[in-house]
């Protein structure tokens, strides 16, 4: 049986298509059931609909965060879900989410964490602040989910190289290609080991996987090789 999964996403949502992509279209370790958002204008929304997965709205905005955080409880537990994706959550997760899914709660970021991260680090903020350091090197983490923002363990991460004359604009659209492989594999592999009930730990990604293959992407297979999937 699927691990029945939960994507939160404000915003456009590509890394939840790239979930729906990956999960929903054929019988696999893991299923996406539910669609969360803060907003609801965000495309994530007309995105979950078109892949006929339910699409629920919890706005956070001037409610009590005990409001949002038992609303969000009963949304999740009333769907049965055993695991949390975000994509592009802007909000903090309610601290009693966090504890009622502890190490069951993923986040992809996109640049090497623990660096570039943190609240207000969302968006080309991250890629301008990349740049602006000097760093030759970004790229795509994802985590685990604790009470702060970017600070729970690193699950896997790509690095994405910071070219000359790069703008925030450019770097980001390289490193969200990154992202859209490399979610599903860590994602793929996070459930996997709970399905073996292990606790989701650092490192799933041997160190030194490092491709950047001629059309200046990784290949897919080299992330699911890295990430112990093949
Ligand atoms: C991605 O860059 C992700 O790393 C960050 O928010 C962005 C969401 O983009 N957390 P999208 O909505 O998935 O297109």
């Amino acid at each position: 049986m699927s691990l029945r999964v939960a994507v939160f996403a404000s915003g456009g949502g590509t890394n939840l298509q790239a979930l729906l992509d990956n999960f929903n279209t054929h019988d696999g370790v893991a299923r996406i059931v539910l669609v969360v958002s803060d907003r609801q204008d965000a495309h994530a929304l007309e995105r979950a609909r078109a892949a006929g997965v339910e699409a629920v709205v919890i706005p956070v905005t001037g409610r009590p965060i005990d409001y949002v955080s038992r609303e969000t409880l009963v949304t999740l537990e009333s769907a049965d879900i055993d695991l949390i994706a975000l994509a592009g959550y802007l909000r903090l997760v309610p601290p009693a989410v966090v504890r009622r899914y502890r190490n069951r709660i993923v986040n992809i970021h996109p640049a090497l964490l623990p660096a570039f991260g943190g609240k207000g680090m969302f968006g080309l903020r991250v890629h301008r602040a990349v740049i602006e350091s000097g760093a030759m090197v970004s790229g795509a983490t994802v985590h685990l989910v604790d009470e702060q923002y970017d600070t729970g363990k690193i699950v896997a991460q790509w690095p994405v190289p910071v070219l000359p004359g790069d703008t925030p604009e450019a770097l980001a659209a390289r490193v969200l290609r990154v992202e859209h492989l490399l979610y599903p594999a860590a994602l793929e592999a996070v459930a996997r080991r709970l399905e073996r009930g292990d606790v989701p730990a650092a490192h799933t990604v041997r160190s030194g996987a490092f491709t950047w293959a001629a059309e200046h992407a990784p290949a897919a297979n080299d992330i699911r090789r890295a990430l112990g999937l093949d």
